[in-house]
């Protein structure tokens, strides 16, 4: 596999960033782990500025959880794969709609093994940051997901009613690092 590597994101990957948030709208895919980059794609200096914002637990508005947002670089062409969004600290709701990671692998870079990669290089972020314990939680459907985070040594410890999506369940995993 080509060489990977997660990138803070900066203002050099301005236009490349907006595209990756259109390829996931033009596939009607979610926006996992972008660091809610779509609500900024007609102000990305801004979205910079809040991302700063949200690193730290004493400058992150109270309805965001603290986190830090990647891009997945592939080393060979420079191009942005995915995004991954890592949140440090849980409120009681986002701990079981939500977790602690959320990713994506952009529509044209799928199914290449990037989905796997992207989640092993964010759990060596959590470790960086010195958490031990993570939970992700996936929409019981979205079988990709699933053997994702399995592939990561995710047990799975619930299975609740989504709020998202109806007649569906949202699978709760925990990884120990
Ligand atoms: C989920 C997602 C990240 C998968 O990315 P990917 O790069 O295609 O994943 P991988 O290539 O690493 O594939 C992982 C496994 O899932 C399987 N897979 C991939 N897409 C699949 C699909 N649509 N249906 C069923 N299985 C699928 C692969 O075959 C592979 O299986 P294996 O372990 O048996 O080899 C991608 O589809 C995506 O960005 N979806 C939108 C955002 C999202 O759902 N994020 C997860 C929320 S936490």
């Amino acid at each position: 596999m080509n060489e990977l590597y997660l990138e803070t994101p900066t203002i050099e990957r301005q236009h490349e960033a907006v595209e990756y948030i259109y390829e996931l709208e033009q596939n009607n895919l979610p926006y996992s782990g972008t660091g809610y980059l779509e609500r900024y794609t007609n102000n990305y200096k801004l979205w910079l500025k809040q991302l700063k914002k949200y690193e730290s637990p004493l400058t992150c508005p109270d309805n965001v959880c603290p986190g830090f947002t990647y891009f997945l670089i592939r080393n060979n062409d420079d191009k942005i794969i995915g995004m991954i969004n890592i949140r440090t600290k849980l409120t009681d709701r986002v701990k079981v709609h939500g977790g602690n990671i959320g990713y994506s692998i952009r529509p044209t870079e799928q199914h290449k093994g990037y989905g796997k990669e992207i989640l092993k290089l964010g759990l060596n972020k959590c470790r960086e940051k010195g958490m031990k314990k993570i939970t992700i939680v996936t929409n019981s459907e979205n079988i990709a997901s699933s053997k994702i985070i399995k592939s990561c040594n995710g047990i799975m410890i619930n299975s609740i009613p989504s709020l998202e999506y109806k007649n569906q369940r949202d699978l709760i995993y925990t990884i120990t690092l």
